[in-house]
């Protein structure tokens, strides 16, 4: 494996093995890697001749100082996951090197938005696909891996590939959790005992609705207050959102139809955890 920091030095790589019609896979992460970015690299070298992965922390997608201050890092640990993966690149660029004009010209998303993460976190959608757009060109995958736990991310991104016409296949990935339903996020090393315990509600929250569907729930109001009600046991944080919505579409429904994402999001002190299950209710 080979680690790259320099983006101009990782297009000529990438530049080399397309020529030679190698396909490449492309896993986008903030590092700190877990069981969940694990599954995107499984998949990738699955699917794809190279497997360029990138840990990249990017200041632009964070609303919240702090956030971004006590977002963790493990440099080291993830060159050894990398490895056990058979990752063939690991690209880490400089934020220096990333956004040297960085006001020079921005990037706004109008679709999919206004809702769940992007109502809490303004402007965090525009730095995940100015990041993004920028590694797209970098790296030119094939095919791009992506985790359905952020899922309004994936709705977002498979609106960037369509309107700046990447020619990228969005993959996406299945949630991984802990054994007791919680997902697996970088963040959860940020929880509280208490709040670590307290969090697994989360899942058993979106499941007990996801049975009611499966029974035969077609009101979403009266689903949305059977998840609240859930998380209310949940003490140590407070709910930021429970939201049920059409999927990829993220708009507002009155009755339970078609694919719908029902989505949470809690606040606990230092640590703000996201999870979501989509159904297809046809
Ligand atoms: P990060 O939070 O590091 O996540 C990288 C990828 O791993 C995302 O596609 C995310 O959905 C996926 N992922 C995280 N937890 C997962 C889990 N428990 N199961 C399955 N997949 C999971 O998302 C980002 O970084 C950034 O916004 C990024 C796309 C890299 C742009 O900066």
């Amino acid at each position: 494996m080979k680690i790259i920091h320099d983006p101009n030095q990782m297009t000529q790589i990438v530049n080399q093995h397309r020529k030679s019609s190698q396909s490449i896979g492309f896993v986008p992460t903030m590092g700190y890697l877990h069981l969940g970015h694990e599954a995107l690299l499984k998949k990738a070298r699955e699917e794809s001749d190279i497997v360029i992965l990138s840990v990249f922390v990017n200041p632009l997608q964070f609303n919240d100082t702090s956030d971004f201050e006590s977002y963790p890092i493990d440099e080291k640990r993830d060159q050894d996951v990398a490895r056990a993966h058979h990752v063939d690149y690991l690209f880490m660029p400089h934020a220096n090197d990333l956004y040297k004009n960085k006001h020079a010209i921005t990037m706004h998303v109008k679709e999919r938005t206004g809702v769940l993460c992007d109502r809490s976190r303004p402007g965090h959608f525009d730095g995940v696909i100015t990041i993004l757009t920028k590694l797209f060109n970098i790296v030119k995958p094939d095919y791009a891996y992506f985790g359905k736990k952020d899922a309004q991310q994936i709705a977002i991104v498979d609106l960037l590939i369509e309107t700046l016409n990447f020619d990228i296949k969005l993959k996406m990935v299945d949630t991984v959790r802990e054994s007791d339903g919680l997902a697996f996020s970088s963040r959860n090393v940020n929880l509280e005992e208490i709040e670590r315990t307290q969090a697994s509600s989360i899942y058993a929250s979106l499941k007990q609705a996801k049975q009611a569907i499966l029974n035969g729930e077609k009101d979403p109001r009266r689903l949305v207050q059977t998840v609240e009600k859930t998380l209310q046991t949940i003490d140590t944080g407070q709910i930021d959102y429970v939201d049920l919505l059409s999927f990829p579409e993220l708009e507002p429904i009155d009755r339970i139809n078609g694919t719908i994402i029902l989505a949470v999001a809690i606040q606990f002190e230092k640590a703000r955890l996201i999870d979501n299950i989509v159904i297809d209710t046809e």
